[in-house]
C-alpha cells in the first residue's frame, strides 16, 4: 500500500527507496538508541487536557518564530547530507519547506551552498545550522553566505563537541558523500587533519559559552543554542546572548541516556522564562505531539527524520506532504483542545501521566 495518512507512512514508503547503509544514519540513534525511544515514548508520559464548548470554526495554526511568520509551529530540523535521500538534496528540502510556509534550518554538512538554496526556494525562510571548523574562515565563510542570501538566524549546535557512538550506522559501513559538501572541501582544502571515517576532525571540540556572545555581536543575526536539555544550560543560553533555544539531544545520535526532550522541556522553559523563544525536537510525529510541546512551552517544534522521509520518496513533493499532514493534524488538535490558535495552548492544557 502507498498510503500517505501520516508520517510512519511517510516512514515506510522512505524505506523502500533508501539504500540500508544510509538507512541505518538516518533513523539510528548512539549506544543501546534508549534516548532515542524514549523521545518518542515521552509524549505518552503526558496526557492532553482539552476543554469542551469553545467555538473552533476558524483555527489558525500559524504563528512567528524569531519574528518570522511561519504557517504553522514546525519547522524543519537541520539534516546532515540530504543527498544522500535524493539527488535533489537540500534544494528540495528548501522548496518543500517553503511551499508548506515554514523554516528550514540548513546543516552546515550539505551539499547545497547556502546561496543555492536561497536561489532554489527564493520566498521561503531559512537558518543557517553551524558546526564550527577548527579553522574558523571556513565557518566564516559560510555565515558570511548565507547571511548574504537571505538567512535570518544562525543555529550553533551545542551536543556535538564529538560524534555519538552509533552502531547501526556502523555495522553497515555507512560513508557520509563528504566530496559533495563544499564546506567540507574548503575546510580540507585549507590544510585541515581528517578523522580515518568521517571528516569531524575538521571541526572545532573545543568551543565554550563565549563563542555565542561572539557569534551574536558579529554577525548582527538571532543566535539560536540548539541541542541542551538543562536549566542550567538554557540560564546560560540566555545570559550569552541566546535569541532563542532547542531543547533537543539531537535526535538520540549523541550520547545515550540523555533524558528524553519533552522531559526535558518543562525546565528549560521555566529557566528561560520570557528572556528567549524555546523549541523542542525529537520524537514529533503528530499533531498531538505538537500541542503536548506547546502546551509544555515550547514556542515551536522542528522535526528531523519525518521531513527526510519525505525527501527520499517524494523530493520537494514529499517534504511539503510531510509537512501538510502535520499542519492539519495541528489544526485538529487545536480544535479539540479547544484552542483557535497556538498562543491559546497553556500548561492548563497538559498534565504528567
Ligand atoms: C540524518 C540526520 C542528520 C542530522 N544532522 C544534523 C546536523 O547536521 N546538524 C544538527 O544540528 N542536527 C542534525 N541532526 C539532528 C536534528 O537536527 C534533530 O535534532 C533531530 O533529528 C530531531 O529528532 P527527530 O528526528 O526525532 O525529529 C540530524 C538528524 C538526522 C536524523
Amino acid at each position: 500500500m502507498d498510503e500517505l495518512l501520516d508520517l510512519d507512512d511517510a516512514e515506510r514508503l522512505a524505506q523502500k527507496v533508501v539504500p540500508a547503509d544510509a538507512w541505518s544514519y538516518i533513523t539510528g540513534g548512539a549506544g543501546d538508541e534508549r534516548t532515542l525511544r524514549w523521545n518518542r515514548e515521552a509524549f505518552s508520559r503526558f496526557r492532553l487536557r482539552p476543554r469542551v464548548l469553545i467555538d473552533v470554526s476558524a483555527i489558525s495554526t500559524e504563528t512567528t518564530v524569531l519574528g518570522t511568520p511561519v504557517s504553522m509551529p514546525v519547522l524543519v530540523a537541520p539534516m546532515a547530507f540530504q543527498a544522500i535521500a535524493h539527488e535533489d538534496h537540500e534544494l528540495a528540502m528548501a522548496q518543500g519547506a517553503a511551499a508548506a510556509g515554514t523554516v528550514m534550518c540548513l546543516s552546515t554538512v550539505a551539499t547545497a551552498t547556502p546561496s543555492d538554496v536561497a536561489a532554489a526556494a527564493p520566498d521561503g525562510s531559512r537558518w543557517l545550522q553551524i558546526y564550527v571548523f577548527r579553522d574558523r574562515e571556513v565557518s566564516d565563510e559560510v555565515i558570511a553566505q548565507a547571511l548574504d542570501s537571505g538567512f535570518s538566524a544562525l543555529v550553533l549546535t551545542a551536543d556535538l563537541p564529538v560524534y555519538g557512538i552509533r552502531h547501526r550506522e556502523a555495522r553497515l559501513g555507512f560513508e557520509a558523500p563528504e566530496g559533495n559538501v563544499p564546506a567540507i572541501v574548503a575546510a580540507r582544502a585549507r590544510g585541515g587533519e581528517t578523522d580515518r571515517h568521517h571528516a569531524l576532525g575538521l571541526l572545532e571540540p573545543g568551543l565554550q559559552w563565549d563563542y555565542v556572545t561572539e557569534l551574536r555581536e558579529r554577525w548582527k543575526v538571532p543566535i539560536v543554542v540548539k541541542g541542551l536539555v538543562t536549566a542550567e544550560d538554557a540560564l546560560l543560553a540566555c545570559q550569552h546572548g541566546a535569541s532563542a533555544v532547542v531543547v533537543s539531544n539531537h535526535g538520540g545520535r549523541q550520547l545515550d541516556g540523555v533524558i528524553a526532550s519533552l522531559e526535558a522541556l518543562p525546565e528549560v522553559v521555566e529557566a528561560v522564562g520570557d528572556r528567549a523563544e524555546v523549541y523542542l525536537d525529537g520524537g514529533v510525529r503528530r499533531g498531538s505531539d505538537v500541542v503536548m510541546a506547546l502546551a509544555l512551552g515550547a514556542r515551536a517544534v522542528l522535526v528531523g527524520r519525518p521531513a527526510m522521509y519525505g525527501l527520499a520518496f517524494g523530493g520537494a513533493k514529499g517534504v511539503q506532504q510531510v509537512l501538510e499532514i502535520l499542519r492539519d493534524e495541528v489544526e485538529n488538535a487545536l480544535a479539540l483542545l479547544g484552542c483557535r490558535s497556538a498562543a491559546e495552548v497553556t500548561r492548563a492544557h497538559v498534565t504528567q501521566a
